[in-house]
């Protein structure tokens, strides 16, 4: 008997675990991040083979500036030369890529880079890759409230017309549909400011691998996992 595959359309990823890996090999958390990278590509690859729609990484998150200066800047460095190196690339495999998270506090360099992987790849129809970068989901709502607040008061729409549509619509991930499996590596089973109101009715998988060790093999069995769950958004299984 063949057994239904089911492939979720919207996986998102919170890629934990570079610093212990760097420190279990006495190596700087930076080498972590660096490792960390080949896994992306794994990923982004296997997704895109699997008919995975929508892939979220969560690469950096607002409270992550408070890393000690030096892990930042490498990290910022890190995704500026990844930017430069794996545009063409992405474009090459239908990849359209979208950077995730509040245009502040980056330097010209990076906001450039976030500019050219954006036109890069716009036109990639087989997979959209969301990179969270400066990603925090609570600010992403306050911003959201923000923004219906002043269309309340300009006269535009009235309170009692904002609905989960209009909320949705106001959210960074507007015309992204929900994750259905989110994964958070490395052991740590929290969703540290991620993904808060998409994340409803998503499926959670948590691998004790650490991130740089994320391979095929674990992405294939975190999608078997998915494929086992059964997903009743509050209802009552139909028994027929
Ligand atoms: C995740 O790995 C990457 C970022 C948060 C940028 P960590 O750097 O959090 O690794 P651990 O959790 O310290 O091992
Ligand atoms: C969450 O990981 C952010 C990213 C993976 C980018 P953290 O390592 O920053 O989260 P906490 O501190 O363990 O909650
Ligand atoms: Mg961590």
């Amino acid at each position: 008997m063949s057994k239904r595959v089911t492939i979720p359309t919207h996986i998102a990823i919170i890629m934990d675990g570079n610093g212990r890996w760097a420190k279990q090999r006495g190596k700087e958390r930076y080498e972590g991040h660096l490792a960390g990278v080949k896994s992306v590509r794994t990923v982004v690859e296997a997704a895109a083979r699997a008919g995975v729609k929508y892939l979220t990484l969560y690469a950096f998150s607002t409270e992550n500036w408070g890393r000690p200066t030096a892990e930042v800047d490498a990290i910022m460095e890190l995704f500026c030369r990844t930017v430069v190196g794996e545009g063409e690339t992405l474009a090459a495999q239908g990849v359209r890529v979208k950077i995730m998270g509040e245009r502040t506090r980056f330097s010209a360099t990076v906001l450039e880079m976030i500019d050219r992987i954006e036109t890069t790849t716009a036109a990639g129809d087989r997979l959209t890759l969301v990179l969270a970068f400066n990603y925090s989901s609570r600010r992403e709502m306050v911003l959201a409230m923000q923004s219906l607040a002043e269309r309340v008061a300009a006269g535009q729409m009235r309170a009692e017309d904002i609905d989960e549509e209009a909320v949705a619509a106001s959210l960074m991930t507007n015309g992204i549909p929900d994750p259905d499996l989110i994964i958070r590596t490395s052991g740590e089973c929290r969703l540290s400011n991620f993904l808060l109101w998409q994340a409803s009715y998503a499926e959670f998988y948590f691998p004790e691998v650490l991130w740089p060790d994320f391979d095929e093999r674990a992405f294939a069995e975190a999608l078997e996992a998915y494929a086992g769950r059964d997903r009743r958004y509050g209802l009552v299984k139909d028994e027929s």
